[in-house]
């Protein structure tokens, strides 16, 4: 695959049997930018096995966007803990610390964004939404300490979940909002992470979960709409996080997820016909620790405990070649701008990318010093603060 095939490559090319659409044309173009650095190594195996993390470098972008903001994230002012989320869990997968007075700032900003209904809104005084809910509990639980902890106000965030699941079983994101997937699976990570589940808060959950499956195997968003890789993790990982996985058709989405890997990119696609992005090398990528564990709750203990099925060379070859900017942060293709979300969810699929299932030796493109701290592969946040917040929770 990709660059492991590196003097076939031109097989791997999109065959359209002569007949183009505004899909084949774009995917043509994508290859075509992928195609110019993956030709550019051919015959230099030493530059392929020295590929470095521009570490250093993604570590000052990260640290410069928790001070200061440009203009250009006016439009995401609805979502800032999921900036904040964003940066500290890439800090935290690449092991930089971050200042206590910075710690405290965000601390400070979050419990300003948890709003009197017990959600967090996308900044002070705005509307709770399930999203940044589950991103500030993410980025709270990332930095910690007692005080993050203590930012959260669980009594009314238990109520605030509670409010959110409606009779179906599925969540709204907000009041009288959209219900989707994402709904019940932020309002799951939250409630576990903060020891505030209860059995009527997920009453119906992974039946309607299931009715999202669509014909390909993926899940859609809502019964009825298009698979996607975005909504499958989500409705996957909650439906593992429930103990409820025995009634998905777990072949039909195997089968839809190894083929959203790309053959000549070693990227992932989020659906069928798209484009590779780098952001699902995590929400695609990241499934696949998440299917093993589902085959392994099914009985399944041969397939769990092999490799991951899909190719994690290829997967680190585009996100290590193609997505990292040359002046830090990382993106979702050649030619496009970095992003504070590209960055968080490359280095989660790095990260995942690099970590084997049980004691099986980690795969780690360019050497040990590209290792990246491991991930949970149902929280995204770091493996050792799950367990520290999970602790923490249970005790207070
Ligand atoms: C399609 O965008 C993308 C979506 C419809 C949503 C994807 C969902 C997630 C990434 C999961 C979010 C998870 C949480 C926890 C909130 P597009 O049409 O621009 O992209 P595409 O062409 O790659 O499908
Ligand atoms: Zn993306």
């Amino acid at each position: 695959m990709a660059l492991s095939s590196i003097e076939t490559l031109a097989a791997l090319e999109l065959e359209t049997d002569g007949v183009s659409t505004h899909s084949s044309n774009e995917q043509r173009k994508v290859e075509e930018s992928v195609s110019a650095i993956y030709r550019s190594l051919k015959g230099k195996p030493e530059r392929i096995s020295s590929i470095r993390l521009f570490r250093d470098r993604h570590a000052s972008y990260l640290l410069k966007g928790l001070k200061n903001l440009s203009e250009n994230y006016e439009c995401l002012d609805a979502s800032r803990p999921w900036l904040c989320y964003w940066i500290l869990h890439s800090l935290c997968l690449l092991d930089v610390p971050v200042y206590e007075h910075m710690e405290l700032s965000v601390i400070d900003f979050l419990k300003r964004c948890q709003a009197r209904d017990g959600g967090f809104g996308g900044g002070p005084g705005q509307l709770a939404h399930l999203a940044p809910t589950y991103a500030a509990v993410l980025a709270l639980c990332t930095i910690g300490t007692e005080e993050a902890y203590n930012a959260i106000d669980r009594k009314s965030l238990q109520n605030y979940l509670l409010s959110m699941h409606t009779d179906e079983g599925a969540f709204m994101m907000h009041h009288d909002g959209e219900l989707d997937v994402r709904g019940a699976y932020c309002a799951l990570v939250c409630a576990l992470l903060t020891n505030t589940a209860t059995e009527a808060m997920f009453k119906g959950t992974a039946e309607w979960i299931v009715s999202c499956q669509t014909y390909e195997g993926g899940i859609a968003g809502e019964p009825g709409l298009e698979a996607h890789g975005g909504y499958t993790f989500c409705g996957l990982a909650a439906l593992l996080l429930l103990g409820k996985v025995d009634s998905i058709d777990i072949d039909r989405l195997v089968k839809w997820a190894v083929h959203r890997q790309m053959k000549f990119e070693g990227g992932f696609q989020g659906r069928t016909n798209k484009l590779v992005d780098g952001c699902y090398s995590f929400w695609q990528g990241g499934l696949f620790p998440v299917i093993a564990h589902t085959l392994q709750a099914l009985g399944c203990k041969a397939i769990a405990q092999e490799d991951w099925m899909f190719d994690r060379e290829a997967l680190q070859h585009y996100i290590l070649f193609c997505c990292q900017s040359l002046i830090g942060g990382l993106v979702d293709k050649p030619g496009k701008t970095r992003d504070f979300y590209h960055t968080c969810y490359c280095l989660s699929g790095l990260s995942m990318a690099q970590k084997s299932p049980g004691d099986m030796p980690d795969v780690v493109i360019g050497g040990e010093s590209n290792l990246l701290k491991p991930t949970h592969p149902l929280f995204n946040i770091r493996l050792d603060k799950e367990r520290e917040a999970k602790e923490f929770f249970r005790d207070n």
